[in-house]
């Protein structure tokens, strides 16, 4: 499996996605710091693995923690999640994992007599089993996704939503590899993924690694191909989901949603859990990264436009719920009308 993210004894070992696919290099992460700046930079991406690498983050925090009472450590812990939060505004499943790691830490607290060893020791733990939790989920995406795809033929794919993405096996890429494992013959068409190149960087090279056929295409490419007949379904990823259905991902994914609409495609979204958010109500509540000028100026240390060009770079967009055929989940396949479906699925999974 690739290893995108490790616990380790010395701290959080990062596959260093800067350097895909020409190098593979990894990254140690040794303090609460390290880890976000490994997520502002990019060393690690995708909403799933940006939610289990800052849980991880909290836990090395609180692992290196000097505190000597349990009230400096809540003092502590509270500006350790200030900083790993500040990290990327726009993938929910950041903001889920460090909650779910407060949870537990106020839960330890409240228990009489912990100590601060213990309290280490259990949020590692936490850490660890979010960890399990993501390659289950997308396991169990993959299996509930994969009847979803062709059975022959191409499937297009935006950004990367793959193991690289996640803990390992990935969302939208997990569902292709489930297709691809029951029999299905996919040629997959990888959007390369202006600025960043996520399709074309990483992608490309996570399912080469698996054997699976893969075409990179220039973004602007995909309309002529779907015109061809080449492309009979659309999978993406999501970075969050709002209470309507609307879908947050990677800049470039709106256009490709309403392409396939325009030409009779389904368009599928693959997302765990974790990356729902009820508490926001649309996508036009969804905050949007803004990242730095120099991604779309400059490519491999050379620039590209002319000196003082102003430029625009927001790393994500939205496509509406109504061009959304169905979101894959790790609970199940859901279908418009999306505010009930999520509302009652929600309801069912507290229900247990
Ligand atoms: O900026 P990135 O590379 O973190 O953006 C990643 C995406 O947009 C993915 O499609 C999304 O996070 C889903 S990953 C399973």
């Amino acid at each position: 499996m690739i290893p995108t993210l490790e616990w380790t004894r010395e701290g959080v070992r990062l596959l260093d996605q800067t350097r895909l696919p020409l190098e593979e290099t990894f990254v140690l992460a040794s303090s609460y710091q390290e880890v976000a700046d490994a997520i502002t930079t990019m060393i690690v991406r995708g909403a799933p693995a940006i939610g289990v690498s800052a849980a991880m983050g909290v836990a090395l925090g609180v692992k290196h923690s000097s505190a000597a009472n349990l009230a400096d450590l809540e003092t502590e812990f509270k500006q350790i999640c200030q900083v790993l939060a500040a990290t990327r505004p726009t993938a929910v499943n950041l903001f889920w994992a460090i909650s779910r790691m407060g949870v537990r830490f106020a839960g330890l607290l409240s228990q009489s007599g912990i100590t601060i060893d213990a309290i280490r020791a259990a949020l590692i733990d936490e850490a660890l089993q979010m960890y399990d939790e993501d390659i289950a989920a997308c396991r169990a995406m993959g299996a509930h996704g994969a009847v979803l795809l062709p059975t022959t033929g191409g499937v297009l794919t935006h950004c990367n939503a793959g193991a690289l993405a996640t803990c390992g096996y990935g969302t939208a890429l997990g569902v292709i590899r489930s297709a691809v494992e029951l029999g299905h013959q996919i040629q997959v068409y990888a959007d390369e993924t202006r600025p960043f190149l996520q399709g074309a960087r990483l992608t490309a090279w996570e399912l080469m690694h698996d054997g699976i056929p893969t075409t990179v295409l220039c973004d602007n490419m995909a309309a002529s191909l779907m015109r061809r007949g080449k492309i009979q379904a659309v999978i993406v990823g999501a970075d969050r989901i709002a209470a309507n259905g609307d879908v947050a991902n990677k800049i470039g994914t709106y256009g490709v949603a309403v392409l396939a609409r325009e030409h009779g495609i389904p368009f599928f979204v693959a997302a765990p859990w974790s990356t729902i958010d009820l508490e926001t109500a649309t996508g036009d509540d969804i905050p949007i990264e803004e990242r730095p000028a120099i991604e779309v100026t400059h490519h491999g240390g050379k620039q590209l436009t002319p000196n003082g060009a102003s430029v625009v770079n927001p790393a994500f967009d939205v496509t509406p719920a109504k061009y959304v055929t169905a979101i894959i989940t790790e609970l199940g396949v859901l279908r418009a009308p999306y505010a009930e479906a999520l509302q009652g699925l929600e309801s069912a999974a507290a229900a247990g």
